[in-house]
């Protein structure tokens, strides 16, 4: 592990333009429970039928209360973990150009970084499917479901449901970085879900390098030029103490 470990600080030194992609296991340290895997959210529920955008048209009070409202109760609360801080302190000495995140918790920004690709949207927002009006997600109660509007119409939160199409905006940033990055460092993610999966298979054909850090292997791992078994925290913590300034072009 030491080797990889030197090997990894080594590569990200010398890039020139480093990206994150990063998934639910980089927000485990903050207590969010991830999507896949022993205890975690699709362990307990059927995404079909809770996170698909038909289910939430077809009852938005139900989706509410089984997935939505718990995943309000978890993030209002959550606090960003040292792999985030290690990622916002990466960008701010200049190490990093941005992160591609599939996560919806906002916990990237609260832990300084600036440049966010929010791949699947933000928790952080809902708009009113009435009206079309926004408002944080923090300013709701939940006392009665669906939240509605004070128009009448049900808040849906900005994330993307399944079956429903990555942002515009994001994918093309998304795939901008992705054809320019020297090096993908990718984060906990089962790197399972397309087209977030298809990122560092991508970036790898355009000859970038790619570390991954997750305790446990994935499809990804065959791909990776490095991968750094364990948890985010303490590897990202480790790199980025160690990383020097990148050299000159
Ligand atoms: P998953 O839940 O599929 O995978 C989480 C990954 O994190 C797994 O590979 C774990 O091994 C790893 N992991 C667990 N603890 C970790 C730790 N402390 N440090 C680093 N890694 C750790 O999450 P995603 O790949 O993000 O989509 O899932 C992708 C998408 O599937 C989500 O964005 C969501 C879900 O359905 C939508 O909501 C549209």
């Amino acid at each position: 592990m030491e080797t990889r470990i030197q090997k990894a600080i080594e590569i990200l030194s010398r890039s020139r333009l480093t990206v994150a992609l990063t998934g639910a296991g980089i927000s485990v340290e903050s207590g969010i429970p991830p999507f896949r895997g022993p205890g975690s959210l699709w362990d307990k529920i059927d995404p079909m039928e809770f996170a698909h955008i038909d289910a939430f048209m077809k009852n938005p009070a139900r989706v509410w209360e089984v997935l939505i409202g718990s995943m309000k109760t978890i993030l209002d609360t959550a606090r960003p973990n040292k792999g985030h801080l290690a990622l916002a302190e990466l960008e701010k000495r200049r190490l990093l150009a941005t992160v591609i995140t599939q996560n919806v918790d906002s916990l990237h920004q609260k832990a300084g970084s600036r440049d966010v690709i929010e791949f699947h949207g933000t928790f952080a927002k809902l708009t009113c499917l009435g009206c079309g009006h926004r408002t944080s997600s923090a300013d709701i109660t939940l006392t009665t479901l669906p939240p509605r509007c004070h128009c009448g119409g049900v808040y849906r939160p900005d994330c993307v449901f399944f079956g429903e199409s990555i942002p515009l905006s994001a994918l093309t940033r998304a795939q901008e970085f992705v054809s320019q990055c020297e090096v993908m460092l990718v984060v906990g993610t089962s790197a399972t879900v397309q087209p977030a999966a298809m990122m560092p298979i991508l970036a790898k054909q355009n000859n970038a390098r790619i570390i991954e850090i997750n305790p446990t292997p994935t499809p990804l791992t065959a791909t990776s030029d490095l991968f750094l078994q364990g948890n985010a925290g303490p590897i990202l913590t480790r790199l980025t103490e160690a990383i020097a300034i990148p050299a000159g072009p």
